[in-house]
């Protein structure tokens, strides 16, 4: 199972000293400073470290220490350490005495397990000359020394340029780890819009099967939006950094060892001392109790942010972290002007919350608007039917069932401030929604003008409409725009003749027949799942390659059988595959093995290597 949501991921990473799993952060070790244990860092959840190759190479003692007994006995951590390479010293004080080829080599000969070439610091206000130079400075320097037996970590450079920030992912995508870097003057300086669109630009052009990591990263306020947006590993130095100025690390900020009265219970020193005794400690004493108990904040947002993603409700945590900081808020609505719906699912296990008109910038409900828009431009006459007049929620009120049913308009119904179609009614979000009752009426006029600009035939609904001989089954219809939505689909799957099996209890579709043959059921989402009767048909009505997944002919002999597809032997796909929905698994040709659903995006499916591409319902041999 490929736990997502959005461009979050829940990941696997392979050094040769164990895996990571993803989300994490390294905390940074330095080396002249190493006041934490490693059990002590490992009671935190701290799976992998990152230390300064370039500060060991400086000081002759370390420096002998740690080619003789290698970086992990140095800083005494016996999981995955990663080296940085002095990048960041040479831009706080200027060039270091090293070249690139020199400390790589060095990081090679400690033993490091993820390596950093010494890329070029691009700055926010470098000029578009400055960042360009660097960005191909930062390619060279990576053709110049990567190798398949390393880990090689190229970051991602490029200041504030979208366009080289892009020219940069694809440039270091050859590297087998991404860092993104140059970004720590905006962190410290609270721009996190900008980082929005950094992050956003630089994970979008990269290649999908690599980590992405956020270099610097290290402020639990800005973890969720990061990893929501793709980034899997933060590094942080911010725990010794507030511990120095007593400052004590909460995940929504920091407090004064000196303002606070007690511990939260779940920090390491709950109940074992006080602030006061803190204070009254000893330096050393201070700097490691206060380090471990800043780690742990770190490490709880990490937790938390893993659970959101297993239940996905990380889009909603992100929405809730956006109020507490005007900078966060900022870069949330920044967020939400980019395209990400391809990396969206087709559905949530968690329901959508609405809070108000800003909810509509909400990627599924992009989603549903743009489906509007196709559904009523088939200049059709359009009814609009208002609250009062629909029953919210499960089946749409007799009257207008029978207008439906005698009519062959387009009919739409009130869902918050906007109009949707009426058949999408059980589809998600529109019934798994959870509504503030806050509305807006700017917004639903200059809604109802937008639909009039598409489709001049449009009303409220008026009971007078209503014909004298049914013409269509409302079932019929829904679910053939649901299946519409679902494979972006025009034709109809579903003739007047299919056998719509409902459940007895609620009312809604269960199971839709051909003579015996099943075609398809439809899930509590709303959405389809087919059979692979059903994968037949639609591999005969959709032009190839939509909603195909194309795999090796070895490959397609185990998914006949029902077995899942792996990543390596995906040969093509449809780049418009939703993640999660339903796909035909099929040779190049275009014969139909089996039928499933996608766990990634076609967009990102070409990428990896490891993993079930298809989650398979039903091979061909089943039929
Ligand atoms: N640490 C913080 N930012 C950077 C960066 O851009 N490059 C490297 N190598 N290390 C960093």
């Amino acid at each position: 199972m490929f736990f997502r949501e959005g461009l979050a991921r829940i990941g696997k990473f392979s050094t040769p000293h164990g895996d990571i799993e993803t989300p994490t952060v390294m905390p940074v070790i330095n080396p002249n400073l190493n006041f934490l244990t490693k059990e002590e860092l490992k009671s935190i959840g701290v799976q992998a470290v990152i230390t300064n190759s370039y500060i060991i190479k400086r000081t002759a003692s370390l420096e002998q220490d740690a080619l003789k007994h290698g970086v992990h006995r140095l800083i005494n951590f016996d999981g995955p350490i990663m080296t940085d390479s002095g990048t960041f010293q040479s831009y706080v004080y200027g060039d270091i005495e090293y070249g690139n080829k020199e400390i790589v080599q060095f990081q090679k000969d400690i033993g490091s397990d993820i390596i950093t070439i010494l890329d070029i610091f691009t700055k926010p206000q470098d000029s578009y000359e400055q960042a360009k130079a660097a960005v191909y400075e930062t390619s060279r320097r990576l053709q110049e020394v990567n190798t398949p037996d390393s880990i090689i970590a190229g970051p991602i450079q490029g200041s504030i340029y979208p366009d080289l920030r892009r020219e940069s992912a694809r440039l270091m995508s050859e590297a087998s780890y991404l860092p993104i870097g140059g970004v720590v003057p905006l962190l410290e300086s609270y721009r996190y819009s900008d980082l929005v669109n950094i992050i956003i630009n630089s994970k979008l052009n990269s290649d999908f099967s690599k980590p992405v990591h956020l270099f610097g990263g290290g402020h639990p306020m800005f973890f969720a939006f990061s990893v929501l947006l793709g980034v899997d590993i933060f590094d942080s130095a911010s725990y010794i950094k507030y511990a120095k100025d007593n400052r004590v690390l909460y995940t929504e900020g920091t407090r004064n060892l000196k303002e606070i009265r007690d511990f939260p219970e779940w920090s390491p020193l709950f109940n074992k001392y006080s602030p006061v005794e803190l204070i009254k400690a000893d330096e050393k004493t201070r700097l490691k109790l206060l380090s471990l108990h800043n780690l742990k904040a770190i490490f709880n947002e990490i937790t938390e942010i893993k659970e959101r993603i297993y239940e996905n409700t990380l889009y909603q945590y992100v929405e809730e972290k956006s109020m507490a900081h005007p900078a966060l808020y900022r870069a949330y609505l920044e967020m939400l002007d980019h395209n990400l719906e391809p990396f969206w699912n087709i559905s949530l296990k968690s329901p959508l919350y609405f809070f108000n008109s800003s909810t509509y910038k909400n990627t599924f409900i992009k989603r549903l608007v743009k489906f509007t828009e196709d559904y009523i431009s088939n200049g059709k006459k359009t009814v609009l039917v208002s609250y009062r007049q629909w029953r919210h929620g499960f089946p749409v009120s007799d009257d207008i069932l029978r207008s439906y049913e005698t009519t062959d308009y387009n009919f739409l119904i009130e869902w918050n401030d906007i109009f949707i179609p009426m058949e999408l009614e059980n589809t998600y979000p529109v019934s798994q929604m959870v509504p503030s009752g806050v509305l807006d009426k700017i917004y639903r006029d200059d809604y109802i003008a937008w639909l009039k600009s598409i489709n001049n035939d449009i009303s409220f609904y008026d009971p007078s409409i209503t014909g004298s001989e049914k013409i269509r089954n409302y079932s019929h219809s829904k679910i053939n725009e649901v299946f519409h939505l679902q494979f972006k689909a025009r034709k109809n799957l579903f003739v007047n003749s299919d056998k719509i099996i409902k459940s007895k209890a609620t009312g809604h579709i269960r199971n839709i027949k051909r003579g015996e043959k099943i075609i398809a059921t439809m899930r509590n989402d709303g959405f389809l799942t087919l059979s692979i009767y059903g994968g037949k048909l639609l591999n005969d009505m959709l032009d190839f390659p939509a909603s195909r997944v194309i795999v090796t002919d070895d490959s397609g002999e185990f998914n006949s059988q029902g077995y899942n597809v792996f990543f390596k032997f995906v040969e093509d796909c449809d780049r418009e595959i939703i993640a999660g929905n339903d796909v035909m698994v099929t040779s190049a040709s275009g014969d139909l093995y089996a039928v499933g659903h996608a766990t990634v995006s076609g967009k990102e499916m070409g990428f990896y290597r490891n993993g079930i591409a298809v989650k398979v319902h039903e091979g061909i041999n089943k039929l």
